[in-house]
Order: C-alpha cells, then sequence, then structure tokens
C-alpha cells in the first residue's frame, strides 16, 4: 500500500485524489491518508503530490504512518473530488514535527 505521511500536514493540496483510480483517500481537517486495504499498489499518486507526502509501505518515513493511515481512513470520510488547498499550504511544505502539534 501507499501511505500519506507527515509532510500532508497543513499542506494537503490535494493533487493525489484526482488520480486515484479506486477513491481510497480519506479527508481530515489537515490532512489526508489512504485505506490501506483499498489501495491497489499503483503509485500513481506518489509524483503528484507536491509535497512528496505520499510513499509506498516499504520506506522507513512511511512505517510510522501506516497505522495511523489505518485508523483514520475507517472513520474520516472518503474525498473523491480535489478540495481547495490551504491558503498557507506552501508555508508548511518541509516544516518539521508537524505531527502530532498540527495533526486533525
Ligand atoms: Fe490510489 Fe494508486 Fe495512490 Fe493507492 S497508489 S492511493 S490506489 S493512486
Ligand atoms: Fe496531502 Fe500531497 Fe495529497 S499534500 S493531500 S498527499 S497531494
Amino acid at each position: 500500500t501507499y501511505v500519506v505521511t507527515e509532510n500532508c500536514i497543513r499542506c494537503k493540496f490535494m493533487d493525489c485524489v484526482e488520480v486515484c483510480p479506486v477513491d481510497c483517500f480519506y479527508e481530515g481537517e489537515n490532512m489526508l491518508v489512504i485505506h490501506p486495504d483499498e489501495c491497489i499498489d499503483c503509485g500513481v499518486c506518489e509524483p503528484e503530490c507536491p509535497a512528496e507526502a505520499i510513499l509506498p509501505d516499504t520506506e522507513e518515513a512511511a512505517e510510522k504512518f501506516l497505522e495511523l493511515n489505518r485508523e483514520y481512513s475507517e472513520t474520516w470520510p472518503n474525498i473523491t473530488q480535489k478540495g481547495e488547498a490551504p491558503a498557507d499550504s506552501e508555508e508548511w511544505d518541509g516544516k518539521p514535527n508537524k505531527y502530532p502539534e498540527e495533526f486533525s
């Protein structure tokens, strides 16, 4: 599966949503997550993310976020259309320690 990781928080560009063939993104206030059982591992979302926040679960940085993606994809609503990114999303790109302070 692919995993949405820390740098999505408050960047939330949402370009990923548009390309997913199985609509397996779920939306929180400040980030999106991928449902690990619904993702078909096609990989097309990975290069679409301007924040480089989407990684395959084989990457070490994704490990920490896999369970978070699983947990929140069960409760957050499904998102199938790209919404408007936060006005300050670019300012958050690359900021450290966004998790857990800015997570929701
Ligand atoms: Fe969707 Fe493919 Fe990305 Fe999985 S890897 S979330 S199926 S676009
Ligand atoms: Fe987040 Fe990147 Fe999608 S910032 S919302 S994973 S395009």
